[in-house]
């Protein structure tokens, strides 16, 4: 970069210097993947077919039709990938394990083939010194689960909590940290209100019935997990969102806090206090399919003492009077997406005041943006070292504040299927040629590799 381009030089300026702001010692810097979006392989060693295999086959659904059938070949490539993360200084690493590997019609033995390649994996990253956690459910149904009702149904739940019981017993020793449902909320809305994310549905009775079955499910799964007598933690995988009023009129802060219902209590209350919100629950109504799906006994299996939470923070909710969400910041290339890394120490300080100080991880936080690889070989993607800094520093000010944060893993490691919009966002830090397979470390990627080692912004 020269003095012809003076904003940016500056930009580039502020971001190299560091903010001076040190993370405790021991606290973890790391990168998060789940199966569907890098894998690809998609019908090797006798994996099954997910919803999100269904779905991409459904003309129109994903932009450009794009599929996870090859995504980022990380199947293919694992050694090659572990060693990058080494490069980079990672020291956790977050991924997700495809249920369809493990029981390709989603119940029964197990697929030997399916469980050696997480075994590889996780063994290549010890080899390497990084610590494995990992996500059981990261929205690869079965599809042979979806014919049988999918998450409408309560047996799937039961069903989850044995295929969960697998991966303890034949990777719980290897595994210190495991994570249940990634973002049942993300399923609910996405997958059964507004229907762009496998299975599709548009159905609001249908939507929070399968929000009941998801913490159900992820319930079981820790009670599997203490059965299971493996050493190690289990958490849920929140992505929370804190709602602001968009003026102080009384209408707005009543409408706001309902929001706050559906975007956050619904998933914290039940897991941590063993209740579903009261103002949620009026809401939906007596006759709602939720509300009769709630059998005596399920809040206590879903509020099965957890070891810590997992918080996922992009962007804040901005709530007007008729309780619509309204943009009021400029978003990133995803419009979904507005910029407020105050959001990110709101959310973290919220979470340790109300839900009983439990440790705290990062498991998802970054943008996406479009840089390609320059001539030189560089991606220079200076957006997203800004985006990381900030919420970086947002987060050390909640640890200086007492929320016990003790690791934080950017979404993503690499390019990825970035579901219904396909290859088009790319979130990595490292660049994927989708053509080439050729991986590029952006210089976010080298500006993090500083921050982790010098455990600070
Ligand atoms: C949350 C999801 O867990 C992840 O799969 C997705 O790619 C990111 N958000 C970005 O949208």
């Amino acid at each position: 970069m020269d003095a012809s381009d003076p904003p940016a030089h500056r930009s580039a300026l502020d971001v190299d210097t560091p903010l001076g702001l040190a993370f405790p010692d021991g606290f973890a810097w790391g990168a998060a993947t789940s199966a569907f979006q890098i894998e690809g392989a998609a019908r090797l060693d006798g994996r099954g077919d997910s919803v999100w295999d269904t779905f991409c086959r459904t003309p129109g659904k994903i932009l450009g039709d794009h599929n996870g059938d090859i995504a980022a070949d990380h199947y293919n490539r694992v050694p090659d990938d572990v060693a990058l993360m080494k490069q980079l200084g990672l020291q956790t690493y977050r991924f997700s394990i495809a249920w369809p590997r493990i029981m390709p019609d989603g119940s029964g033995p197990a697929n030997q083939r399916g469980l050696d390649f997480y075994k590889r994996l996780v063994d290549e990253l010890h080899g390497h010194g990084i610590t494995p956690m990992a996500t059981l459910f990261h929205w690869d149904l079965p599809q042979a689960l979806q014919d049988k009702g999918g998450w409408e149904s309560r047996d799937v739940a039961y069903l989850f909590a044995d295929y969960a019981e697998v991966l303890f017993r034949e990777l719980g020793d290897a595994v210190p940290t495991w994570l249940t449902i990634n973002e049942p909320k993300t399923v609910v809305q996405n997958g059964y209100l507004r229907g762009h994310h496998a299975p599709g549905y548009r159905d609001e009775g249908a939507a929070y019935l399968v929000a009941h079955h998801l913490q159900l499910a992820h319930g079981l799964g820790v009670q599997a997990f203490r059965a299971s007598g493996v050493p190690g933690r289990i958490g849920p995988a929140l992505n929370l969102h804190p709602c602001y009023p968009l003026d102080d009129d009384e209408k707005t802060i009543a409408a706001t806090r309902l929001y706050d219902g559906y975007e956050n209590r619904l998933y914290l209350d039940s897991i941590v206090h063993g209740h579903y919100p009261e103002d949620v629950l009026a809401d939906l109504g007596e006759d709602s399919r939720m509300v009769q799906g709630i059998r005596s006994g399920d809040l206590a299996i879903i509020s099965s003492p957890v070891d810590l939470l997992a918080v996922q923070y992009y962007c804040p909710l901005f709530v007007d009077c008729d309780g619509e969400c309204v943009t009021k910041l400029p978003t990133s290339q995803a419009d979904w997406q507005q910029i407020y890394p105050d959001g990110m120490y709101d959310i973290l300080t919220r979470v340790h005041r109300e839900y009983g100080g439990l440790p705290i991880t990062i498991t998802e936080n970054g943008l996406p943006t479009l840089h390609e690889p320059n001539g030189d070989g560089t991606v220079d993607d200076l957006e997203r070292v800004q985006f990381l800094r900030d919420h970086f520093a947002a987060a050390h000010r909640a640890v200086a504040d007492g929320v016990r944060l003790e690791s934080y893993h950017v979404w993503s490691l690499m390019d990825n299927f970035e579901w219904e919009q396909g290859y088009g966002q790319r979130w990595g830090l490292i660049h994927v040629d989708y053509d080439t397979l050729r991986r590029t470390p952006k210089r976010s990627a080298l500006w993090y590799k500083d921050v982790i080692a010098r455990n600070g912004v």
